[in-house]
């Protein structure tokens, strides 16, 4: 039974020189407007509605911790992933201040790079606004993927090599052809963008923080790519629970594991990715520039994991194991905070580092429903 699969991490760090005094700083980051901003726009958009926020009684009972809360992003808007905020709200600004600056938005068109959901997001703000839109994807990126990216009207380029393969050229394409790029990570001379878009995701922080109603959890289970989500909840959340500071617990793929190096060095380090992980959406060698000063001051400890347990977690997500808590639909990776979870709860000297015991609230995102279909339910059938 799944619920029994022993979940393992690879490796972790406890990060010494995090900073709780640092809220002012976190505060200035994303401001309160730019983030009241984003909320105004987006929880106005057509089919907007919270995600919920949902009780894993039986993975707390698993992990032998207090309560489990599990921010369920299967159903943001038609997409299934919290990248619907972000990218597609990225493409609605810059489209705005475009408009502003030329009284049209004849020959505007936007491109990027993704691994599939960022690219979803913004193909899908491109259609609303009925802009051109160019999206790179590499090799690995699965066909569903495509396919639904152009079902959103996007002009979808495969590319050779990784992700950042496929960066390089979405660069190129867009210099040559005067599309704007919207990425969600950032690079030197790069910001103003990735900050909107995690301006985006600052609505989920939002909607988290209404939900617990006053509570503030002792753990935080963050899964990161190149760690724009990981940034816009420590900048949203940070200032609002400065009375008592959660332990940001940052969770990535060993084999995508750039923030664990660059904690690990105090210093932002890249790596090349040689393989691909099956949490697509955490396959990132490199942190966003703009967020790492965050990400060093804020996070707590970081932990890798391989890819064994992604399947069975993601089906006891759909098959709970008590009658109290509803079935899941979790993808790829939202297995990753809950396989961290149950692999810090049963390593006793990680638990005890992390503080985490039988008196611990913690609070997992669950980034993505089945986006790509096929592969979800391959997930669901292997047993
Ligand atoms: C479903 C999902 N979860 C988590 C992440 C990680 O987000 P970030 O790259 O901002 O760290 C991504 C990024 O694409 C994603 O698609």
């Amino acid at each position: 039974m799944d619920a029994q699969f022993s979940y393992t991490h690879s490796q972790y760090v406890v990060n010494q020189f995090r900073d709780s005094g640092a809220h002012g700083e976190f505060a200035q980051f994303l401001s309160a407007a730019r983030c009241a901003a984003a909320r105004a726009t987006i929880t106005q958009w057509q089919g907007y509605c919270p995600t919920p926020l949902v009780t894993l009684s039986d993975v707390a009972a698993a992990a032998q911790v207090g309560r489990v809360f599990y921010k369920d992003e299967s159903a943001r808007f038609a997409l299934g992933s919290f990248k619907a905020l972000g990218g597609s709200y990225a493409v609605a600004e810059l489209a705005r201040s475009y408009k502003d600056n030329h009284g049209h938005l004849d020959g505007f068109a936007v491109a990027t790079a993704t691994d599939g959901n960022h690219g979803r997001s913004v193909a899908w703000g491109a259609q609303r606004l009925g802009l051109e839109c160019h999206i790179f994807i590499h090799a690995h990126v699965s066909q569903a993927r495509a396919d639904a990216m152009a079902a959103l009207g996007a002009q979808v380029h495969r590319t050779e090599g990784n992700y950042d393969d496929s960066l390089v050229v979405c660069e190129r394409m867009a210099a040559e052809h005067n599309w704007h790029i919207v990425s969600d990570t950032s690079w030197e001379g790069y910001e103003s963008v990735p900050l909107q878009v995690m301006a985006g995701y600052s609505v989920m922080a939002a909607e988290i923080v209404t939900q617990l109603d006053g509570l503030i959890p002792s753990h935080f289970y963050i899964p990161a790519g190149c760690g724009g989500l990981a940034g816009a909840m420590l900048a949203y959340c940070w200032p609002v629970w400065r009375g008592r500071l959660p332990r940001i617990v940052v969770v990535e793929s060993m084999m995508a594991d750039c923030v664990y190096r660059s904690i690990k060095s105090q210093d932002r380090v890249g790596m090349h990715i040689v393989e691909e992980t099956l949490m697509g959406g955490l396959s990132n060698g490199e942190v966003s520039q703009v967020v790492w000063p965050l990400l060093k001051k804020g996070v707590s400890a970081v932990i890798t994991i391989p890819d064994e347990g992604v399947m069975p977690m993601m089906r006891w997500l759909a098959k709970p194991t008590c009658a109290e808590r509803p079935p899941i639909e979790g993808g790829e990776c939202s297995a990753a905070g809950l396989i961290a979870l149950m692999a810090s709860a049963s390593d006793s000297a990680l638990a005890r580092s992390l503080g985490l015991d039988s008196t611990s609230t913690v609070l997992v995102l669950g980034t993505e429903g089945a986006t790509d279909p096929g592969f979800y339910r391959r997930a669901l059938s292997e047993a």
